[in-house]
């Protein structure tokens, strides 16, 4: 679609979301709004993008300042969509007469490829051409008012504010996506006036100019409502993010995973999966996540940015947390983690590692087989295979001013409640002896323990409470 530029709307208010976020940066399935629709329109392959900002302009541009190619048009005031777009036609003036402009509203993020493409199709991208929706509520749409002759061409679109009671009995509505002929994009826009309810400029008018002019006005209509459902508030925002994340967890199971309920899963991002994936209820998965073969996530599971190879389980609560789609945590083939436990940036864990209940890992690495069951903390630490990292035992990585490394080579056991004051080094096949606090380096196969000896009083009794006599 070479002579095609798009049009992506996005200056209003957003007044019924009541939020300081500009309406088009909330988030659906992870990403913003508008970041959906410009999606869509790079798939189409428009040769230009103008988004058109006004409220919150600063922070939309902002967030979009990675796509390059995009042009932004600043509406201000914003005096309706009719005036929108002709802000934005000052960024197009070099249109390709034979080409067309597509109109798009940032607040509508699933639109589908295939009905953008239909859309233009069904315009030859010479004539004016509408996507519509047949709906049972079609309030707050403007209604496609058609003749009611034989053919029942389209006269014009009346909004809801200017239509009478007759004309809100129309079930047929504009939903806010059209496709404008370039040739006669100019002139039509010019002639815009604001005599109506709303004292805007509406786009809506161009329909009636078209018609004025003798010009057949297409129509496309779209069979799926979510596709086209608009965002206003913060209860369309929750519905139509279970749309999209019903559609991602519909595309999952076809792809074999097992979900204990598809009703019940939030991907925001980019969910990767090998054969033989199971994912139990209420797990959210954010940025990049690869599942291997076999992977079993237990339920209320946080994963982001993560690759978990073939066989790891996890267990229920576990939060896994890399630090972003180009940082991964690593998790090694068999590895099991959780119930409860926490794997934060910087994290690569070998084969079959376990990592157990209330355990954080930091910035550390695991060597194969290595285990760190209960209650601990393992920062900065670069862990050998085989070791047993005790119960409440900690490495003290951070002197108030700079972080410090521990070392901990193969099969050294850590016993429980130990302290490892980096930097420190111990060696391989040592022990640490329970309750030590290691601050100096240890030798390989050595007890290094820092305990005092037990010490027992005998006969030993316990002082008395003073009982009163009466
Ligand atoms: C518009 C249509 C209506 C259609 C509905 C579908 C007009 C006059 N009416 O109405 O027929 O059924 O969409 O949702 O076009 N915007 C600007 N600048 C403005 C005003 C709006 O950029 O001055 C943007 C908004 O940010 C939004 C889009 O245009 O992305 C639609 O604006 P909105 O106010 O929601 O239009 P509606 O009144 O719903
Ligand atoms: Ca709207």
């Amino acid at each position: 679609m070479s002579g095609m530029d798009v049009v992506i709307m996005a200056a209003g208010k957003g007044t019924r979301m009541q939020s300081r976020t500009p309406k088009v940066l909330h988030t659906l399935g992870g990403l913003p709004l508008i970041e959906h629709v410009i999606k869509v329109s790079l798939a189409l392959g428009a040769r230009r993008q103008v988004v058109v900002v006004g409220h919150g302009s600063a922070q939309v541009k902002a967030a979009l300042a990675h796509h390059e190619a995009l042009a932004f048009a600043l509406q201000e005031p914003q005096l309706g969509t009719g005036h929108a777009l002709q802000t934005a036609a000052q960024q197009l003036p070099a249109l390709t007469p034979a080409g067309c402009t597509l109109v798009l509203s940032g607040d509508v993020p699933l639109i589908g490829l295939n009905t953008l493409q239909a859309l233009v199709l069904a315009s030859g991208q010479q004539h004016l051409t509408l996507l519509t929706l047949k709906t049972p509520q079609p309030q707050g749409y403007g209604r496609i008012v058609r003749s009611p002759a034989e053919g029942h061409r389209v006269l014009g679109i009346v909004e809801e504010k200017d239509a009478s009671p007759q004309e809100r009995l129309i079930d047929e509505v504009y939903v806010g996506v059209m496709v404008i002929p370039n040739v006669h994009l100019h002139r039509w826009l010019a002639a815009l006036n604001n005599h109506n309810a709303q004292q805007e400029y509406y786009l809506t008018d161009l329909v009636a100019m078209a018609v004025g002019e003798g010009l057949a006005v297409h129509t496309h209509a779209c069979l799926n409502a979510s596709e086209v459902a608009g965002v206003n508030d913060p209860e369309q925002l929750a519905c139509l993010e279970r749309a999209f994340q019903l559609k991602v967890a519909q595309q999952l199971m076809r792809e074999g995973v097992r979900l204990a309920d598809p009703a019940r899963i939030d991907v925001r991002g980019e969910l990767l999966v090998s054969q033989d994936v199971e994912i139990d209820v209420g797990c959210v998965f954010e940025g990049r996540v690869l599942l291997g073969e076999g992977v079993k996530i237990g339920a209320h599971c946080v994963l982001s940015n993560a690759q978990l190879s073939a066989g790891v389980q996890v267990k229920p609560f576990t939060h896994i947390q890399g630090e972003s789609a180009s940082a991964l945590v690593q998790v090694g083939e068999s590895c099991e983690l959780g119930p409860y436990a926490r794997l934060r940036p910087g994290t690569v864990l070998e084969r079959d590692v376990h990592i157990g209940n209330f355990v954080e890992i930091k910035n550390s690495s695991l060597g194969v087989g290595s285990k760190a069951n209960h209650l601990a903390y393992v920062g900065d630490a670069q862990v050998g295979a085989r070791v047993n990292y005790g119960a409440g035992s900690i490495t003290a990585n951070y002197d108030g001013a700079n972080k410090h490394k521990t070392v901990i080579e193969d099969d050294v056991h850590v016993g429980s409640n130990s302290v490892l004051v980096a930097p420190v080094r111990l060696g391989q096949g040592g022990t640490v002896g329970a309750g030590s606090v290691i601050s100096r380096d240890t030798p390989a196969g050595a007890l290094s323990v820092t305990r005092a000896k037990t010490v027992s009083v005998p006969h030993w009794s316990r002082p008395q409470k003073k009982v009163n006599k009466p």
